[in-house]
């Protein structure tokens, strides 16, 4: 009820108030607090702690996992295109045409008690960013499946500095790039540091290989269809011969193109998210910026695309994973 949940808000407050803290220069006046290992704002904090309290997973869900900016509004459209393909097949009713992807399904990190009670009891598929040694017991414990999506750094970066300039409101130079790049290196922003992140999803994919599918956005650019089929068996719902021959796999690969995602009106809206409603005010169309592979070339000077390389490198050296 309302006064169980405002004690715990109180609860949660009081205990960020005890965390190491830093001035985030993302967005004004945003505090970070480090929790676990990693950096968040005070409300993420509050709903991550909430959910870790209260969010009991069934063994049947299947999580949306990630690092904001990694690839993540595809990954929702993919899963739910493929999970839904009986029920919608690829007609003007289908969510994904009408509705931004984050919002097709609950988002735990934040509102882990309203959007699971109204959840679509068909649709197994639940998100988050948190990192993995952070999420909620039930998911670890019920053995729920995951599918993580992350990118190379450099392209992540580049990302999030656009994004966060909208989320200000201000022009993405207010907050110039080499200031941000070394915040970046140093783990200081929502979720980071990354490469800690992408590691503890990394090290859980190796020691589960069957409840965990990990994805780089740059190998889903290069064979989306594979990784489609890929998912579609990961998810216990493969496509059969016969869905194989009707073209299934390229209709869902077509449909949650950045092409056609992002050109349809309500993904060109400056209305916001509803996923996000409670922190991030941030228009629909912010999440859909270029969709490509390397774009961090045209920003990054040579210097710090050396330095954050070498991040990678020592950070991901001897764990089997690169950029
Ligand atoms: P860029 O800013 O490099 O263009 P997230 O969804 O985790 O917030 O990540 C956002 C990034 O994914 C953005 O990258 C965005 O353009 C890209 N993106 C969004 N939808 C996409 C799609 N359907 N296919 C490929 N990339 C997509």
């Amino acid at each position: 009820g309302t006064s169980a949940s405002s004690t715990n808000h109180t609860k949660y407050k009081e205990i960020i108030s005890t965390l190491p803290r830093i001035e985030g220069r993302w967005r004004q006046s945003l505090q970070l607090h480090e929790y676990q290992g990693f950096w968040f704002g005070q409300n993420i904090l509050e709903g991550i702690m909430s959910a870790q309290e209260h969010l009991k997973a069934q063994p049947t869900d299947i999580f949306i996992c990630s690092h904001p900016k990694s690839g993540t509004t595809w990954l929702k459209a993919l899963s739910f295109a493929i999970l839904t393909r009986k029920r919608f097949s690829y007609s003007s009713t289908n969510p994904l045409l009408s509705e931004l992807p984050h919002d097709v399904m609950p988002f735990i990190d934040i509102s882990a008690f309203t959007d699971i009670t109204s959840r679509d009891p068909e649709l197994p598929l639940l998100s988050t960013h948190m990192p993995y040694t952070s999420l909620p017991k039930s998911i670890v414990e019920g053995k729920c499946k995951i599918i993580y999506i992350c990118r190379d750094p450099k392209d992540l970066f580049i990302s999030l500095w656009h994004f966060t300039s909208k989320l200000r409101g201000t022009s993405a130079e207010t907050f110039p790039l080499e200031e941000a790049c070394q915040k970046f290196c140093e783990g200081l922003h929502n979720y980071g540091p990354y490469w800690d992140h992408v590691l503890g999803y990394w090290k859980a994919s190796l020691q589960f290989p069957e409840r965990m599918l990990f994805i780089k956005y740059e190998d889903l650019q290069n064979d989306t269809f594979s990784y489609v089929k890929r998912m579609a068996e990961f998810m216990g719902c493969p496509f059969s011969m016969e869905e194989e021959r009707q073209g299934l796999v390229q209709k869902v690969v077509d449909l949650c193109s950045f092409e056609i995602l992002s050109n349809l009106e309500v993904n060109k809206s400056k209305k916001h998210s509803s996923a996000a409603r409670q922190y991030l005010k941030i228009e629909k169309r912010a999440f859909f910026r270029k969709g490509k592979v390397g774009d961090w070339e045209n920003y990054l000077t040579a210097e710090m695309a050396a330095t954050i390389d070498q991040i990678t490198e020592q950070k991901f050296c001897g764990s089997g994973l690169s950029f």
